[in-house]
């Protein structure tokens, strides 16, 4: 048996071995049960004691040299053929250009983001409160007379009456104004106060000018030694900052509110001439937002000492101050989700609110 003419055929098969497949089945003849190896040490069987040593020895070195040789280019043939499958197997990552996405930002969650970045830069924080609200926080803690016109049927949505709520809490209702935040914020928090709030509101009224529901912003400051300055200056650097121009004439008008004393609507100066309307100049006004000193009652009925601190509070109607900015004509079009309309009055989602705030 010529051990080393065996060794040069396996060597020789091995190194021609052209994939691990091929190599596998050379192993096999080599190694496997009946391969030409096995079959070696099989034969030191029928040998004489010194023959086998020799031999043994001899097949032993053979068989370890063969399976290091084919452990080896085994090793280098799966190498190879995972670099030719990643040279080969080419994946498509590109993307077929899609359409462009129709959404887009409605115009109220827009005014909305930039009212909050005004308003914080203002030393603001946000609160927020429920839509469905109880008569109490709505309207009692506010300081609305029992009949006030304001509880009648024609402006609020009553719900079922909550029976486990607390004495005077049981009345519920869609809220009619953000004011019922100032409460649940005053009656939660401790003084000072700087919040403003922003939300959904309701009252049962539909036309060119009203949607039952609409949108406000309220804001509420409570400090030691707050006047009417304070609001004015407050008033003064938002609306600037929200219609961008460097000066917006205000005019405070006297109003009534029961949970503001005094109270005032604010007018800002704006032209209607040759059917253009613009804000800042001219000699017409608009209404643009109520306001006022938070009356003693209300802070008494949160808590507070109305001898220590006061403060004051304004709501404007979110929709109202959109349509003005960006020239929406009609109120009702918020509403309608008509995909038309978004297209033309929405913003862009990857657009920054404006922050021009001087
Ligand atoms: N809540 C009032 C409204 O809905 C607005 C307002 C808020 C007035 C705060 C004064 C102070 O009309």
């Amino acid at each position: 048996m010529d051990t080393a003419k065996i060794k040069d055929e396996l060597i020789e098969m091995i190194e021609t071995a052209k994939d691990s497949a091929s190599l596998e089945t050379v192993r096999v003849s080599a190694l496997g049960k009946k391969g030409r190896i096995t079959d070696l040490m099989k034969s030191l069987g029928g040998m004489s004691h010194e023959e086998r040593i020799a031999a043994g020895q001899e097949f032993n070195k053979l068989k370890q040299e063969i399976a290091d040789l084919i452990d080896r280019q085994a090793r280098q043939l799966k190498k190879q053929e995972l670099d030719e499958r990643i040279a080969n197997e080419t994946l498509d990552i590109t993307l077929s250009p899609r359409p462009r996405p129709k959404g887009a930002v409605h115009p109220i969650s827009q005014t909305m983001e930039e009212l909050m970045v005004i308003f914080a830069s203002m030393g603001f924080t946000l609160t927020e409160g429920p839509d469905i609200e109880d008569d109490w926080h709505n309207f009692t803690a506010l300081n609305f007379p029992p009949g006030h016109p304001a509880r009648e049927m024609q402006d609020t949505f009553f719900l079922p009456d909550d029976k486990d709520a607390k004495e005077g809490m049981q009345k519920k209702l869609l809220r009619t104004h953000t004011s019922s935040v100032q409460i649940r914020h005053m009656m939660a928090n401790k003084p000072p106060h700087r919040i403003i709030c922003m939300g959904r509101t309701y009252r049962s009224d539909y036309d060119m000018t009203h949607t039952p529901m609409f949108h406000q912003c309220e804001g509420l400051v409570i400090d030691k030694n707050i006047n009417m300055g304070h609001l004015k200056g407050c008033l003064q650097d938002f609306l600037k900052a929200y219609f961008e121009l460097d000066d917006v004439p205000m005019r405070f008008r006297p109003s009534f509110f029961p949970f503001t004393e005094p109270s005032a609507e604010v007018d800002i100066g704006c032209t209607r001439a040759q059917g253009e309307f613009k804000i800042g100049e001219g000699d017409d006004w608009m209404e643009i937002l109520g306001c006022g000193m938070v009356h003693p009652n209300v802070l008494k009925n949160c808590g507070i000492d109305p001898d220590e601190y006061q403060g004051f509070a304004f709501g404007m109607g979110i929709e109202r101050l959109t349509m003005l900015k960006y020239g929406i004509p009609d109120l009702r079009t918020f509403f309608e989700s008509d995909p038309r309309w978004l297209a033309h009055y929405g913003f862009d989602p990857l657009q920054r609110p404006n922050a021009a705030h001087k």
